[in-house]
């Protein structure tokens, strides 16, 4: 399991402070929104120079007709910055199965993940839109997304295990809503701890607050570390 620090900060400096402070260990960092649409490819160039080792996660679930998605996901894998970024599975196969063969023969292509059902819905949101509860919903994007050749799927841990009985062991879920030790859910719904994502065989767990709001994020980061 990796571990994969959200950089939520207001600013790229106090972004680029936090990643000083844990230069040193093996993470991945996940630029979102926020930061990349303020601070933009330098920001990912900024966090390479300050260790060259870390990986990064583009957060930016595309959301497109396929073609326009496979545009953007060939712009950032020739970033050759980028490790892994995401895209929403409501796009639908067409549109995965579109990424996937753009990107294919691109050296060190970055994994790809789809969104299945955000965490900020809850099941009536949910049905309202899609017609179905979100478990069920979750487990056949997850399929759709695994025989589009896309490399795993962002999804609560709760349905972590479901999804990889559904599809293959090896297929990625990566988990946000994850408060390692049962720290304060902020507003989150649904959280889990490092011994359920641990459990549900979650790959990577993503945390942001427990660690950019903690006095000393390093002590943090090196607790979850030995005990992932
Ligand atoms: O601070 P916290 O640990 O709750 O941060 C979780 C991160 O994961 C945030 O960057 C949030 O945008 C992101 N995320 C999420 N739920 C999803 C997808 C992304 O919380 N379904």
């Amino acid at each position: 399991m990796k571990l994969c620090i959200s950089l939520d900060l207001p600013s790229a400096e106090e972004n680029l402070a936090l990643v000083e402070k844990i230069k040193d260990y093996d993470v991945w960092l996940k630029v979102g929104f926020r930061s990349y649409i303020r601070d933009g490819k330098t920001f990912l160039e900024d966090l390479k120079a300050i260790n060259p080792s870390f990986k990064i996660f583009l957060d930016l679930k595309l959301y497109d007709i396929p073609n326009t998605m496979a545009d953007a996901a060939e712009e950032i894998s020739n970033f050759g910055l980028v490790d892994m970024f995401n895209v929403h599975a409501s796009a639908g196969k067409n549109a995965m199965t579109t990424v996937m063969n753009r990107i294919k023969d691109i050296p060190n292509r970055p994994l790809v993940l789809a969104v299945t059902a955000l965490t900020s819905f809850d099941n009536e949101s949910f049905k309202k839109i899609y017609n179905e509860d979100i478990t069920s919903k979750a487990r056949a994007f997850a399929i759709d997304t695994y025989e589009s050749g896309i490399d795993g799927v962002v999804s609560s841990a709760f349905e972590s295990l479901d999804i990889k009985n559904n599809t293959n062991k090896s297929f990625i879920t990566l988990c946000p809503g994850i408060r390692p030790f049962g720290e304060d859910a902020g507003d989150q719904k649904r959280v889990a701890d490092l011994k359920f994502a641990k459990e549900n065989l979650v790959d990577f767990i993503v945390v942001g607050r427990p660690i950019y709001k903690n006095e000393n994020p390093e002590s943090i980061v090196k607790r979850i570390l030995e005990n992932i």
